[in-house]
Parts: structure tokens; C-alpha cells; sequence
């Protein structure tokens, strides 16, 4: 069921303070760097660096009901929030990880990248939350 490596999701205090991170100490070019995006409906601001083969997806809290202001918390450096498989279709992922026995958070919805998301508990992977995003059908 699971497809590519999308992106590692990595919660920080500020996202243009981690770009920062790696334009400087990993030398990122600015055009491997995305414009940071505020997504109100998940509570976050977002903005993606890429690398050859995937990307890192660097996540800010938007407001303080944001999902991952307690993450940061314990965290206040930042910290790895998640990793996010491809899968075909979200709707028979959903059902099939229901049908496993996961705990599936949340219904299907847009994720930053355009497509529909969800995400399974932590609890379910090895203590790793795990996005699962349905794949871009122009990238395929
Ligand atoms: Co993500």
C-alpha cells in the first residue's frame, strides 16, 4: 500500500529561522526553498525545502489552538513531527489502516501539497506519526 517517501515533517518555532538552517549550514539554493504558506484550516504555517529525492516539510504553529504548539512544547528546539508515505487513493488507504486495526486521526483532507491527508496515531508506528497523502496525479 505504501508508495514514495513524500516529505519528513519537522515542526520548528520558526520557519524562516530553520530555512535559515539550511541555506547556510547545508547550503540549500533559495530556489529549493518554497514561499511559506499559512494554512489556517490545520493551524499551521508551512514551507518545504527540497532535497534530490524528497522533501523536508518545516511546520510553524499558526495561533496558539494550532495541533502542534504541545509538540513544540516538549520540543522547543523543534523536533520530527512526521513522515508522509504516497498512496493511491486515500479513501481505501483510510479504510484498509481501519481495517488493520490503526487508528486513523481525522477524516481525509487537503493537505499542503493539494492532495487529500490523513494521519495515523503514533501508537500504531513505532511512536512515529505517519501522514499518509494521496499522490499528485500530474506528478504521475
Ligand atoms: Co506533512
Amino acid at each position: 500500500m505504501l508508495g514514495r517517501l513524500n516529505h519528513v515533517g519537522v515542526a520548528v518555532p520558526s520557519i524562516e529561522a530553520a530555512k535559515d538552517t539550511y541555506r547556510t549550514l547545508y547550503g540549500v539554493p533559495e530556489s529549493d526553498i518554497t514561499p511559506t504558506r499559512e494554512m489556517p484550516e490545520q493551524g499551521v504555517k508551512v514551507a518545504f525545502v527540497n532535497v534530490a529525492n524528497s522533501q523536508i516539510e518545516l511546520i510553524e504553529p499558526l495561533g496558539p489552538q494550532s495541533p502542534i504548539v504541545k509538540f513544540l512544547e516538549k520540543n522547543p528546539q523543534g523536533g520530527q513531527h512526521h513522515v508522509c508515505f504516497e498512496v493511491k487513493n486515500i479513501y481505501e488507504a483510510r479504510d484498509e489502516m481501519k481495517a488493520r486495526g490503526a487508528t486513523v486521526l481525522g477524516e481525509p483532507r487537503i493537505g499542503a501539497h493539494g492532495t487529500l491527508i490523513i494521519f495515523v496515531h503514533p501508537k500504531n508506528s513505532n511512536g512515529v506519526l505517519i501522514e499518509l497523502m494521496e499522490e499528485s496525479k500530474e506528478a504521475h
